[in-house]
């Protein structure tokens, strides 16, 4: 049996590009010939850049199948070899040689040396697999655990969240919710968020999920979210790992699973769209760093500047941004040296390897490799964790580049007298918070403590909106904690036996939700209201800031 391909895949490689600029090209001259001016001028070398990078991208994403094709290829020629004996080179190996080689192969008949052409022997590379053999204990060692997809793809930017459960704080909710806020609808259109559960507990995962559902259900419908996790088998025993560089058991098997992990999760985002984004799960970021990490990559571009990381966070390995078709490039290195280095320390070698001279001084080598690792200023990503995923490693680092974000947020309040049982602490007053000159700060809250705000008059609230927790401190939340109102005059088809009135006589309106948000409406029955207040019902092991009071009066 001979096997006919269609076309070679290197033909086929030709025709796709030819048919890439084949669907570009007339958009180029549309634009061309249609805007002269200078401004429009740099839109339209912006825009040729990102067709040149989405190109790449594609190709990227193209050699994967060219990479399916070859192999399928060799595995065909292996079983025509086998089952038959009339593949070409099988029956006379001298088949498609050139005439003089011919001739010169006839000219050394008699001699072994002249049946050394054309061999049956084909090279083998070593692949993942050599450097992670455990994945061969398990044939369904690299499929996904879990996967809440819309299947979205072809977006300009990737960004990849690792997430792992955490024994204190865990930030990923709050994390989630800056970044989509930072967004806006056309941004949110064109990119991906991944994020990565590296837990092998599915309960966990689906808890996690779950949760990332039910918070934004919009953006898990239009796919801007997604989720994922790994098979168990992914891993390879972490307690048996080679103690390396001195560090603990503790940090090299934390150490080494960050790799894989990074390793998973490039793998999976590559052919998703044409930038990729690694980022944390306790960060936040500034409005509009979409548009501006994608401005910027496309800048270089369109200068003709190569680059390999544009950096968009001074700390560890947070706002990384790599080209997805030069993502292979971290993928293998992890996988070779994940038990020996940090994540970020690889990084740094794979440019040091790929650019520094060995022979030259260290200063030019830094000079080389910042061509390549392009810092941006400011930051657009703030680390906001104090702990770190790694027990009891407290992550005090914080970006100093990070332009400064709001602790705050000022509303004009109706008059009224402040009072709270929580000490305050330093000038941080509830009184201060109240007219809107800076936050609540307040000592670990305990049960039955209160802040309240009673009215020089009733009046009738019509809403309220209460934020605890900030940027700097974002576990100082309120929690267990309910928002009650005092009525002037109690209706009278409310009892005080009722579940929602306090023995005090206050109703409660609203609680704190988990994010460390407390908002609602004040019903039209409850009239004029004298006070409202915030009623802890459990301690904390964490100090309580309040960011934002709001309490808006009906406009009558
Ligand atoms: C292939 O050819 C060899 C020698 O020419 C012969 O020994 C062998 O049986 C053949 N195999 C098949 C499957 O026909
Ligand atoms: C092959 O051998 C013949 C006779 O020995 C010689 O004339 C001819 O040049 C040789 N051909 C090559 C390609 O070496
Ligand atoms: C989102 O993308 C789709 C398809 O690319 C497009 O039809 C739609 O108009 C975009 N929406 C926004 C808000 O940019
Ligand atoms: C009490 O009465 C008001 C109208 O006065 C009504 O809107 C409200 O639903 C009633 N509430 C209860 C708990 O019955
Ligand atoms: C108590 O409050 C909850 C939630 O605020 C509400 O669903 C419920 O109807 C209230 N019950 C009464 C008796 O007002
Ligand atoms: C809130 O506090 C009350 C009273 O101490 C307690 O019964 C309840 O379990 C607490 N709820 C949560 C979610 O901690």
């Amino acid at each position: 049996m001979v096997v006919n391909l269609p076309a070679s895949p290197l033909r086929r490689r030709n025709c796709f590009l030819i048919l890439g600029f084949a669907l570009f090209a007339p958009f180029c001259f549309f634009v061309l010939f249609s805007v002269p001016d200078v401004n429009s001028e740099q839109v339209l070398i912006q825009r040729l850049a990102e067709l040149q990078i989405k190109l790449q991208y594609l190709d990227s994403v193209y050699r994967i199948r060219q990479e399916d094709l070859q192999k399928l290829t060799e595995y065909m020629d292996v079983i025509s070899s086998s089952q038959t004996n009339s593949s070409a080179t099988s029956l006379n190996p001298n088949a498609d040689l050139k005439p003089d080689i011919k001739q010169l192969v006839r000219n050394m008949s008699g001699l072994n040396a002249a049946n050394g052409v054309n061999p049956p022997v084909m090279l083998r590379f070593p692949s993942s697999y050599y450097f992670l053999p455990h994945l061969l204990d398990d044939p369904l060692s690299l499929r996904l655990a879990y996967l809440l997809s819309r299947g979205r793809t072809g977006v300009s930017l990737v960004m990849g969240l690792p997430t792992v459960k955490r024994e204190k704080q865990n930030y990923l909710m709050d994390t989630l919710q800056n970044l989509i806020e930072g967004m806006n609808p056309s941004e949110a259109n064109d990119t991906l968020i991944v994020v990565f559960v590296a837990e092998t507990d599915l309960k966990y995962v689906l808890q996690v999920a779950r949760e990332i559902e039910i918070r934004h259900p919009i953006h898990v419908e239009s796919g801007l979210i997604e989720v994922i996790a790994p098979s168990h088998s992914y891993y390879p025993n972490l307690d048996k790992l080679r103690i390396t560089l001195g560090d603990s058991r503790e940090r090299v098997r934390w150490r080494s699973k960050q790799n894989l992990d990074f390793a998973f999760l490039m793998s999976y985002c590559q052919s998703k769209g044409t930038f990729y984004v690694q980022l944390e799960d306790d960060i936040l970021a500034v409005p509009r760093y979409v548009t501006e990490m994608k401005n910027f990559a496309l800048d270089k571009t369109a200068k003709k500047e190569p680059w390999f990381v544009l950096d968009f966070c001074q700390l560890g390995f947070i706002g990384k941004m790599f080209k997805s078709a030069e993502l292979p490039w971290l993928i293998s290195f992890f996988q070779m040296f994940y038990n020996d280095k940090p994540v970020d320390w690889l990084l740094d070698h794979l440019l040091y390897t790929k650019i520094c001279n060995y022979e030259k001084n260290n200063d030019i080598c830094k000079k080389e490799k910042a061509k390549l690792w392009i810092h941006y200023k400011p930051s657009l990503f703030q680390h906001v964790g104090t702990h770190s995923s790694l027990k009891g490693k407290m992550q005090r680092l914080k970006d100093k580049q990070f332009g400064k974000v709001a602790l705050f947020f000022p509303h004009s309040n109706p008059e009224a007298d402040v009072t709270s049982s929580i000490k305050h602490y330093k000038q941080y007053t509830l009184k201060r918070a109240y007219l809107g000159e800076t936050f609540f700060w307040g000592l670990l809250p305990q049960p039955d403590d209160q802040l309240t705000f009673t009215f020089s008059s009733p009046i009738h609230v019509k809403r309220f909106h209460f934020r605890s927790g900030n940027a700097d401190h974002p576990a100082d939340k309120f929690y267990n904690t309910t928002v009650e109102v005092l009525p002037l005059l109690m209706p009278k088809n409310i009892t005080k036996s009722s579940t929602n009135v306090t023995t005090d006589g206050f109703v409660i309106v609203g609680k704190f939700d988990h994010v460390g948000i407390a908002s609602g409406v004040v019903d039209e029955m409850f009239g004029k209201i004298k006070a409202v207040r915030l009623h802890v019902h459990s301690d904390s092991e964490n100090w309580a800031i309040l960011s934002e009071i709001h309490i808006r009066e009906e406009s009558r």
